[in-house]
């Protein structure tokens, strides 16, 4: 019990120094930042983004299928209880714009990629995606949190905003961070919306590779 609650706080440290790494440098520059933030559960990340729209006079908009109407309280914080994509329930004003999406619910590839395409018009030029659960190097076999479903579905997500990436070079770039489970930023460069995914053909499973392979041997 004690080692468990030891584990959960250790995660919980190391889980926010992640954000603080990598979103306060950001935040810090933004006045009146309005963040959309989706996934809540224990309120870890959305107490984070508290601090920076209480500070600069920000708003924050917390989206969870979980109750998680208790996990904070500000005048600048909003909850909404339903699913992600959700769009019409979540985005009243069309014309809304966010300066920071992040995205920390529902770890599959297909929907994580679902997420970004459909907020991508609601994000500003300049604005941020954040995706966490991107790396799936500690759930793979035998290391330190061994997860099969984490490891396939970090590791899909992550090629799966690489397929994004790769038609859309004008639109975004793409910078991930490794630590522990892994963070994704991708930033909006142009006013253009996205263009549809491409796959990206990889040659490692060739033929060509097959015989580089054995001539290296
Ligand atoms: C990893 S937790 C979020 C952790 C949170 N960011 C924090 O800092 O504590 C994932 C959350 O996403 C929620 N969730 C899962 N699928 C969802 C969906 N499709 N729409 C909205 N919330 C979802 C779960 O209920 C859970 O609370």
């Amino acid at each position: 019990m004690f080692i468990a609650m030891r584990v959960l706080m250790t995660n919980k440290v190391d889980y926010l120094s992640k954000l603080k790494n990598n979103i306060s440098p950001i935040l810090k520059n933004i006045s009146k930042p309005n963040i959309l933030e989706l996934g809540v559960r224990y309120g870890v990340s959305t107490n984070f983004f508290l601090e920076y729209c209480d500070q600069n006079d920000g708003k924050l908009l917390s989206v969870d299928i979980d109750d998680c109407s208790n996990v904070a309280s500000s005048k600048n914080w909003k909850f909404i209880h339903c699913r992600d994509d959700d769009y019409e329930k979540i985005i009243q004003d069309k014309n809304v714009k966010f300066d920071l999406i992040y995205i920390d619910s529902f770890h599959n590839a297909k929907h994580v990629s679902k997420i970004i395409y459909l907020y991508f018009n609601n994000l500003k030029k300049n604005g941020f995606i954040f995706v966490d659960d991107i790396s799936w190097i500690l759930y793979s076999k035998n290391n330190v949190r061994d997860n099969f479903n984490s490891e396939i579905n970090n590791y899909e997500t992550f090629f799966e905003i690489l397929n994004i990436l790769n038609s859309n070079n004008n639109n975004i770039s793409v910078n991930f961070d490794f630590t522990l489970s892994g963070l994704c930023k991708i930033k909006k460069i142009s006013d253009s919306g996205l263009n549809k995914k491409r796959k990206i053909k990889l040659r490692n499973f060739s033929i060509k590779n097959f015989l580089r392979n054995i001539l290296m041997k």
